[in-house]
């Protein structure tokens, strides 16, 4: 049986009420892009392009939320995708194409009350983009951008990667019976993302560079051999990714919250979030934007310099080091669009060091959900946000979580035997005892007290 057949059977739409007929839009000079470079790129400006729609009519917002819900008493597979069970908003397939889809998306909302706690707020949630089939948010944008590249009938898809889009390209490739090449720096990747890639028979290159050094030679590839790119520039990718926008906002009774904080790295996710944000209160499905605020870590922060230093006119690429490996980028493909969101939701940019990540992905941890280093960032941030009154106590805050807390274990490990360091109440070493009861109890006792 075909498991990616079409869902229209059962729950269906009419043509008229989605957003609108898509096409491809240059953010430099507005330009409508027929014909993009292989980097996605303007051909006129080199500029990246969105996915933008004109209007074919004016979907009633209620009208989509009631379809939205009873998807989700569907069976068919295109329903039963948190990404694609939105496509009124994601009009981009021709009519008769079916998603490669893994049931990416709906993923839960935790509260957080310890971290709650811990940074001063009444009340904190965590989307947790970390539940998605392949531990990652990138999931929800590979079924759409996958699913392009089918359509266009490529055989090879390609990325270059921190370790979590190569994850996920590699799932939906091998899903998709398409072959797929993943570039990842030597050295600096978490054993959970390589360990996918192989699991999920990509062909997996080691590059003695960094993640910026892997964008540059993909870049010289997709020129001389056809293959589809899938890193974020590619702009599929965020439109499967604003879904997480859409889908937070039904888990919340569609009342905006007043912030949203997430990492940011190569800037596409809090790009993708914004644009969800954006049209949807275009849409007349929310009433007001959150403030977005986006986190890097301190050795990988050009989006905080560029605000800072530039008011974000300009970035100028830096050396990246964190031990947050997924963050780890110098030179983030997505800065404007990441600038546009910033701007138009009056979010803040802040960056966070090695010590507050490590505290707070153990905070994390230690609410029962976790998560893995770089979704940390938020929780440090907010922590800050609101120390410097930006965010106030009473406020209501999602901290958006994007990887799940087994993509790098190695990294939990080494936080919690290094007896040595500070915020020893957080760290929980495993303990060394004699195979006797007495010493168990024993131990329960001292854990009383
Ligand atoms: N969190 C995690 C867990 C990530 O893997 C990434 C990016 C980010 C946050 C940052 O998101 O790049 O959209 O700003 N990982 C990429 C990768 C770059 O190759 O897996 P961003």
């Amino acid at each position: 049986m075909n498991t990616n057949m079409p869902a229209e059977a059962g729950v269906t739409h009419a043509p008229d009420v989605t957003i609108g007929v898509p096409y491809l839009r240059c953010i430099g000079c507005d330009a409508d892009v027929t014909a993009p470079t292989e980097d996605f790129a303007c051909p006129a400006c080199g500029d990246r392009l969105e996915v933008a729609y004109r209007p074919s009519g004016a979907p009633d917002p209620d009208a989509l939320k009631t379809l939205w819900h009873a998807r989700k008493l569907s069976a068919a597979p295109t329903d039963l995708s948190g990404v694609w069970r939105f496509r009124e908003a994601l009009p981009i397939l021709p009519a008769a194409s079916a998603p490669v889809t893994l049931r990416e998306g709906n993923t839960p909302i935790y509260p957080l009350a310890r971290c709650a706690r811990s940074a001063g707020v009444d009340a904190l949630l965590a989307k947790h983009q970390g539940m998605n089939p392949t531990g990652s948010f990138k999931d929800t944008g590979m079924t759409t951008a996958l699913t392009m590249a089918r359509v266009k009938g490529f055989q090879w898809v390609g990325c270059a990667s921190t370790g979590n889009t190569s994850a996920s390209m590699a799932a939906y490739a091998a899903h998709a019976g398409m072959r797929a090449l993943v570039l990842i720096p030597e050295g600096k990747i978490a054993w959970g993302k390589l360990s996918q890639s192989m699991d999920y028979a990509a062909s997996t290159c080691q590059l003695k560079t960094d993640f910026d050094g892997c964008v540059r030679v993909l870049g010289e590839v997709i020129r001389r051999f056809p293959l589809y790119l899938l890193n974020s520039v590619n702009p599929y990718r965020l439109e499967g990714q604003k879904t997480t926008a859409y889908e937070m906002m039904e888990q919340l009774a569609w009342e905006t919250p007043d912030h949203v904080i997430v990492p940011g790295g190569n800037l596409g996710n809090s790009s993708a979030l914004g644009k969800g944000f954006r049209e949807m209160l275009a849409l007349g499905l929310i009433r007001k934007l959150p403030r977005l605020s986006i986190i890097q870590a301190r050795g990988a922060n050009p989006l905080v310099r560029s605000m800072k230093e530039f008011s974000g006119e300009r970035i100028e690429p830096v050396r990246a080091e964190t031990r947050a490996t997924a963050i780890r980028i110098g030179n983030p493909a997505s800065w404007k669009k990441a600038v546009a969101v910033l701007r138009e939701t009056g979010g803040a940019c802040e960056d966070v060091s090695e010590e507050e990540i490590a505290a707070a992905k153990a905070e994390i941890g230690a609410d029962g959900v976790g998560c893995e280093p770089a979704s940390a960032v938020t929780l440090a941030g907010l922590k800050n946000l609101v120390r410097s009154g930006f965010v106030k106590r009473g406020e209501s805050v999602v901290l958006v979580l994007t990887g799940h807390c087994l993509k790098d274990p190695e990294y939990t490990m080494d936080f919690h035997r290094d007896a040595a360091a500070a915020d020893r109440a957080l760290r929980k070493p495993p303990v060394l005892l004699d195979a006797d009861p007495a010493s168990v109890i024993d131990l329960l006792h001292r854990m009383e007290m």
